[in-house]
């Protein structure tokens, strides 16, 4: 018997060891990994600046309360702000993050009314459950917390009807990720910041799954020109160690002053000294430049394959956040199974997509080899 709650579907393999971009299971097989631990292990499995960075911060000291100083927090919030105005409230998880925007953004706004998407995912804690426009993941967990509006994605009508002066904080994913890897479209997004600053709403951006380089920019807003009032992060952050954290503009630092909100493993130096290594590594330009041209590789091949196989509808997403829109939503399962078998790992997103993540070290090399293992799925498959 397990001891565990079955609230995960696992399968019935596991990993024993990592290195660089692949993954071992304990019957010694390696499998090329393009998964990221669900976009967490950006930098790969074989990190050795990392190792010694934890190892040296294990060995001085790992925790202190947040009644006192941590340069260490200091530190790896001015890179997160990246040259803006931005300061940083420190975490353990992406839902955590989503929580203290929720908080900040009522709190800094007087209001309650929070406008969020359909097929959006933001956690799984109450807020950030509330936040999430998918009702199969509420179900059977009412009464959520009041007061949030879910709004068609990349509709322009309904927002304009919505975001009134009661609206607290309008709260996206610029790449929804786990409901489908769905871009935001561009006018949509400038029409939300125009709304949002006509109505003194705040935009909060939910960057757990498409931040730190996933996309090619150290954030995703980069690339829409926009700057949020407040964005999330977790996942990728740590590579690995749990760590989540929320930004927001320096004018919203009084409505968190000491005592409104907190955590106490939040900004643990364990987690900030691997966090301060991984920013440094992601945000150069010559490491951004190198994911975007890995981009284009890995967008040029599948987009191939969607040519040859009637199986693939559709290929979107940006970076190496990728998505397989399926003709079949039937043929998923088996497609990921298949893939498993012949080495590689990929993730679902929603019922009809087939979700890459690799990770950001992946090599030109390994993208055709994963390349490759698709084309003899979906090909070889079909004949
Ligand atoms: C966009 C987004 N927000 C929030 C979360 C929740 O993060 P966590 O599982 O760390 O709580 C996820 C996790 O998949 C996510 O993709």
């Amino acid at each position: 018997m397990s001891y565990l709650f079955p609230n995960y579907a696992r399968k019935d393999i596991e990993f024993m060891k990592g290195s660089k971009n692949t993954l071992t299971d304990q019957a010694g097989q390696s499998y090329l990994d393009f998964t990221s631990g669900i976009g967490v292990m950006n930098l790969g499995y074989e990190v050795p600046e990392l190792n010694e960075i934890l190892a040296e911060q294990a060995k001085l000291l790992w925790h202190t309360p947040n009644l006192y100083e941590n340069h260490l927090q200091e530190e790896v919030a001015e890179k997160l702000a990246n040259g803006k105005d931005y300061i940083s409230y420190f975490c353990n998880s992406g839902a955590e993050a989503n929580e203290a925007a929720i908080k900040l953004a009522r709190k800094a706004t007087g209001r309650t009314k929070i406008i969020t998407f359909t097929n959006s995912f933001h956690g799984r804690t109450y807020g950030a459950m509330s936040a999430t426009g998918q009702s199969g993941i509420q179900e059977s967990f009412q009464p959520l917390v009041p007061d949030f509006v879910y709004l068609p994605y990349n509709d322009i009508p309904s927002l304009e009807q919505a975001l009134d002066m009661q609206t607290a904080a309008v709260m996206l994913e610029l790449i929804q990720g786990e409901g489908g890897v769905i871009p935001a479209d561009e006018e949509w997004i400038q029409k939300i910041v125009e709304l949002c600053k006509n109505t003194r709403t705040l935009l909060i951006i939910d960057e757990i799954q498409t931040g730190i380089g996933r996309t090619g920019t150290l954030y995703a807003y980069e690339t829409y020109q926009i700057e949020p009032d407040i964005f999330t992060l977790a996942k990728g952050l740590g590579n690995g160690i749990p760590v989540g954290a929320m930004l927001g503009k320096k004018a919203l630092a009084e409505a968190f002053n000491p005592g409104s909100h907190g955590s106490t493993f939040g900004g643990n130096k364990l987690a900030m000294s691997v966090a301060n290594k991984v920013v440094e590594q992601v945000n150069q330009s010559i490491f951004l430049q190198d994911v975007q041209e890995k981009s284009k590789q890995l967008f040029a091949g599948l987009e191939k394959l969607a040519e040859k196989s009637k199986k693939i509808q559709a290929v979107r997403g940006k970076g190496l956040m990728i998505g397989l829109e399926l003709s079949d939503p039937e043929t998923l399962n088996q497609i990921v199974n298949d893939l498993q078998i012949n080495g590689l790992l990929v993730l679902k997103a929603g019922k009809t997509v087939l979700r890459l993540l690799p990770p950001l070290t992946i090599t030109p090399t390994e993208i055709d080899c994963g390349l490759q293992i698709l084309e003899k799925v979906f090909i070889e498959g079909e004949k």
